[in-house]
């Protein structure tokens, strides 16, 4: 049997981490776990359920009842929220600040990182998240860290918003709200995003997505 082992993928929102894991997971044939869709699910079933993802009380009440599931079908991840697919619905701008208020509240983060630590422990993934290389698989066999400027992201982030056929927000709305979330991800008390000494640093916007894949690779097939 093949070895099963792990790839941490770290960073702010917009720096490329879904892009890129998805990209590895393609060319290693290997499985992808997105965990920013399990907080994104989360935050999503506080709007829904009518909660401030910043009441912890409530939220607690909320994790009890709530049914999450991650399903992998045709090769792609799928988020199950009391019983119906809500992977379509967790990219919008009001889910991204529910989702980042949601992730700091500990007992939020303990029920995700206990089913992320679940669903790669018997298979090789790679993951990106926050709190990856830190927290989750702290013996990761590669670890890497993304950085790009807030200005870059928030112009990915817009482009993307744009081709789903998102037009709710402008360059200004986007990049206030990639600031709010660096803030709060970056200086929560629980798991905050960090860069570990043993992970690899690249930046974005230096060199480009498709650069930063090949790189990426190579670090893994060395
Ligand atoms: O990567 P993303 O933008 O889809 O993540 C959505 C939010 O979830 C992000 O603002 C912070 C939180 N998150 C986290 O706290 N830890 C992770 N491992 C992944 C995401």
């Amino acid at each position: 049997m093949s070895e099963v082992y792990q790839i941490a993928i770290d960073g702010p929102s917009g720096s490329g981490k879904s892009t890129l894991a998805k990209g590895v997971s393609a060319k290693l044939g290997i499985m992808y776990l997105d965990t920013g869709a399990m907080y994104r699910t989360c935050g999503l079933c506080a709007l829904k359920r009518g909660i401030s993802p910043r009441d912890v009380d409530a939220v607690k009440k909320m994790l009890d009842t709530m049914e999450l599931k991650v399903e992998f079908k045709d090769g792609s991840q799928h988020m199950i929220l009391d019983g119906e697919d809500v992977t379509g619905f967790i990219r919008t701008p009001e889910v991204s600040i529910a989702a980042s208020d949601i992730s700091a509240l500990p007992c939020v983060r303990k029920a995700m990182v206990d089913m992320q630590r679940d669903i790669a422990s018997s298979q090789t993934f790679v993951l990106d998240g926050r709190d990856i290389g830190s927290n989750v698989l702290p013996n990761a066999k590669y670890k890497f860290f993304l950085t790009a400027s807030a200005e870059t992201r928030a112009e990915r982030r817009l482009k993307e918003l744009n081709e789903k056929g998102d037009f709710s927000q402008n360059y200004e709305e986007v990049l206030r709200d990639i600031k709010y979330r660096d803030k709060q991800d970056s200086e929560r008390a629980s798991a905050p995003l960090v860069k570990v000494d043993d992970a690899i640093e690249i930046d974005t916007s230096v060199i480009g997505i498709d650069e930063t894949r090949d790189l990426l690779l190579s670090y893994i097939k060395e």
